[in-house]
């Protein structure tokens, strides 16, 4: 792999040790110098890996880049200052930018510092063709999170609709990406990142409990004057978090060397 005009190992800092935090661990190649933030010292972190206590330290070990993999709560306390030290952040927790001023606070920062935040297709695909598409005024985006009936067990109960929820689709929301993954933090990333490619005005989300379906779908439809295009993305599970779609941790790795690569 070529890291354009890099003459020392790229230093990698990744904030949350969990399930896309220990794949993407395992993916990074083993030239890149790896520093991890988690809550307490895992006794399985990969061999040469620093592992860093808090936020004061992983600034001070110097990462060229960070990969945030933690929570909405993680991204909101790291993110800012590492993007105020001038360092990119690229993040799985995507659903946090629904808070406005979070986001507003975030493109300030970058202005300022020339850092960048990174939001990577995550558990989706397609951001480059919805960027391009959302270009003309009459493009419109619809995104439809599909997950079984069991993926939804409480809010089906909470709705009384558990056993219609057996029969067939019950619609849990329709309506706009922030306020789907302000409902919806854990489950609404991809909403979150098709919006912050798209424009928020663009893009309308449904989710929806679906018996049909036996694993976590998500599906995307962009349309208008320059034609229609329908993307499906249907994600294995992680092994060790099954909310997590195993996909996630390749995307954040490779959207974080391509940073470094000749070929952008
Ligand atoms: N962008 C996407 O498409 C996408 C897809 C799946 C998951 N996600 C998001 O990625 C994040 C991680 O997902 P996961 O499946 O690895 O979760 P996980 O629960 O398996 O692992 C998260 C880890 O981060 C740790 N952590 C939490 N807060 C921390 C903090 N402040 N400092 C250090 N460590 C902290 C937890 O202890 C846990 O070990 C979640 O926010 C999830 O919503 C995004």
């Amino acid at each position: 792999m070529t890291m354009a005009g890099r003459d020392t190992p790229l230093k990698v800092g990744l904030i949350g040790f969990g399930a896309i935090g220990r794949s993407v661990a395992a993916l990074l190649p083993a030239s890149v110098a790896l520093g991890v933030l988690t809550r307490s010292a895992p006794a399985d972190l990969p061999v040469g890996a620093e592992a860093l206590a808090d936020a004061d330290a992983l600034l001070a070990w110097g990462p060229d880049v960070v990969i945030e993999a933690a929570s909405a709560e993680a991204f909101a306390q790291t993110a800012p200052a590492c993007l105020g030290q001038g360092i990119d952040v690229v993040a799985a927790s995507v659903g946090a930018l629904q808070d406005s001023a979070l986001l507003d606070r975030i493109l300030a920062i970058c202005s300022e510092t020339g850092s960048r935040l990174v939001v990577p297709a995550g558990a989706v695909g397609g951001l480059d063709h919805i960027a391009a598409a959302a270009l003309h005024p009459e493009t419109t985006v619809t995104y439809v999170s599909r997950k079984p009936p069991a993926a939804w067990s409480a809010e089906l109960e909470a709705m009384g609709q558990t056993e219609a929820a057996s029969r067939g689709e019950v619609s849990l929301y329709e309506g706009n990406a922030r306020e789907a993954a302000a409902r919806y933090p854990r489950n609404l990333n991809a909403g979150l990142t098709i919006a912050l490619a798209a424009g928020f005005d663009r893009v309308r989300v449904r989710v929806v409990a679906d018996p049909a379906v036996a694993r976590n779908t998500h599906e995307i439809v962009v349309s208008g004057p320059l034609g229609t295009s329908t993307m499906s993305f249907c994600n294995m599970p992680d092994p060790s978090n099954p909310k997590t779609s195993a996909i996630t941790a390749y995307s954040l790795v490779a959207a974080t060397l391509r940073r470094f690569e000749a070929l952008q």
